[in-house]
């Protein structure tokens, strides 16, 4: 065995084992009950909706609308996905207050649907 030849089969098994160690499959990545994150496939009212009504209907229904923002419609919610305040807003993006209000930001999965949705032209699907 040459030198070259024993130093490449020490690091192939080295790489071997850490590869073997590595586990990466999705219930170890996305442990249940979350699953794992489907971005993607986003639609408002099987997406979208829901994370409103849970996160901002209370202080921005059609009734009593915070900020004069609606968010419990379509019609209320498209309007403030176009003029960028949604975006905004749920990012925390300088120049915007923080949504929602006094409360922790949406988890990452649920801006990846929000924003997915926004560059769609946010349709009423
Ligand atoms: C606890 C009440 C509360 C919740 C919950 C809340 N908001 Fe607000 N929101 C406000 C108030 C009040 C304002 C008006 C500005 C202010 O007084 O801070 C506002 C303003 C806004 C604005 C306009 C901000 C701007 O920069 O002009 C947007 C857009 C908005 N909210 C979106 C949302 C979204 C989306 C959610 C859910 C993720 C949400 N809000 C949750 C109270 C709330």
């Amino acid at each position: 065995m040459n030198k070259t030849f024993k130093c490449f089969a020490i690091l192939s098994s080295v790489l071997l084992f850490l590869g073997g160690c590595y586990n990466d499959n999705e219930y170890d990545l996305y442990p249940f009950p979350s699953g794992p994150c489907d971005s993607t496939s986003v639609s408002y009212s099987t997406s979208i909706a829901p994370i409103i009504t849970a996160n901002c209907n209370v202080c921005h229904s059609t009734a009593n609308p915070s900020g004069n923002v609606i968010t419990d419609t379509w019609e209320g919610l498209n309007t403030q996905a176009l003029n960028g305040n949604l975006w905004g807003g749920v990012n925390w993006e300088n120049g915007y207050i923080p949504m929602p209000k006094d409360a922790s930001k949406l988890s990452d999965c649920d801006l990846a649907k929000i924003k997915n949705w926004i560059n769609q032209g946010a349709p009423n699907n």
